[in-house]
């Protein structure tokens, strides 16, 4: 009998006929998520799931799914997944590193540029139809070269933010949990005195207990005055009903947010605030980007399941070791 594998969304590129090719595939064929029972009774007749961010794969599925063997996870982040909950029941956990890290700098970039510059309010300007004329003094941005980059979190996309932040003629500082990385050129410098530094503050930490709201009132109040945050990360970095305060008090200059603590929801006063771009989560969202995060979906599960082999990408090697 075939292998069954469930793929919890419909995904993009030529994976799925792959996958149909190589396994009994369960395509849950839609945009929106699978409701928690339904994951659960179709993971319990799965040996490998390919999940999403927004499908919760802990204790409880992984004792539902008790042949399960592999869960393939379409993104880099995966604080979706109790990584040693799937270790101590023998399940191999990937994700999808380095793909994705240029597609989500570009969007970091096109974020920063979006606030720094006014696009999107500018935007809601004509689409309103609110009366315009050039003038020297009106809609004035803030130009990013001589500014400074503070990059919390200098790993894959960190390191992709600094690296195109240079063309802007940005000056880059990071702060990182690991200390100073020793293939940069940039200066390591602590949270405290990035945020006092920083015109541009950017996260790329990913979400554990320790950056949960690592992002709240008090940090907000120790950025400059103009400064700006950008979180592509993960929501829960940030305290949002504090951020939304900072903002509407102007104790910080804007906000651009691709990644909301409650996604899909928004906090409210996000959305009243002029100087807030928002986009939803569409970090990893090139065509291309999309098709490789597939591709390792697919080795992934094709090693465990076909080969019998740890896939390069396991979070938990030692479950085939
Ligand atoms: C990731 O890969 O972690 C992204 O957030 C999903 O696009």
């Amino acid at each position: 009998m075939p292998t069954r594998v469930l793929v919890t969304r419909r995904v993009a590129g030529s994976i799925l006929a792959r996958l149909d090719t190589s396994f009994d595939l369960d395509l849950h064929d839609s945009e929106e998520p699978l409701a928690r029972d339904e994951l659960l009774e179709r993971a319990s007749q799965a040996a490998g799931v390919l999940t999403m961010v927004s499908d919760r794969v802990d204790a409880e599925l992984l004792d539902a799914a008790g042949g399960l063997r592999v869960v393939a996870n379409y993104a880099v982040g995966f604080d979706n997944i109790d990584v040693p909950a799937a270790t101590e029941r023998g399940v191999v956990v990937s994700n999808t590193p380095d793909v994705l890290s240029q597609a989500t700098a570009e969007l970091t970039l096109s974020l920063i540029l979006s606030l720094a510059r006014r696009v999107t309010e500018g935007d809601r300007v004509l689409r309103t139809g609110t009366p315009w004329l050039w003038s020297p003094t009106w809609m004035i941005g803030a130009g990013l070269a001589g500014r400074t980059l503070g990059i919390v979190g200098l790993g894959r996309i960190g390191k992709e933010v600094a690296r195109i932040a240079e063309a802007f003629d940005m000056e880059v500082i990071y702060t990182n949990r690991s200390g100073p990385a020793a293939d940069v050129r940039y200066e390591s410098v602590g949270l405290d005195e990035l945020l006092a530094r920083a015109d541009v503050v950017s996260l790329h930490c990913p979400l554990t207990s320790e950056t949960h709201h690592l992002i709240g009132a008090a940090e907000l109040a120790s950025m400059k005055a103009d400064a700006i945050l950008v979180n592509t990360a993960r929501g829960p970095v940030v305290d949002e009903a504090a951020l939304v305060h900072a903002v509407r008090d102007r104790q910080i200059g804007g906000a651009a947010l691709d990644v909301f603590e409650r996604e899909p929801e928004l906090h409210p006063g996000l959305i009243e605030l002029e100087n807030v771009v928002l986009t939803p989560h569409l970090g990893s969202g090139t065509f291309e980007t999309r098709e490789a995060m597939g591709e390792l979906c697919y080795q992934a599960l094709t090693a465990v399941l076909v080969e019998g082999r740890c896939p390069p990408n396991a979070l938990n090697p030692e479950v085939m070791a």
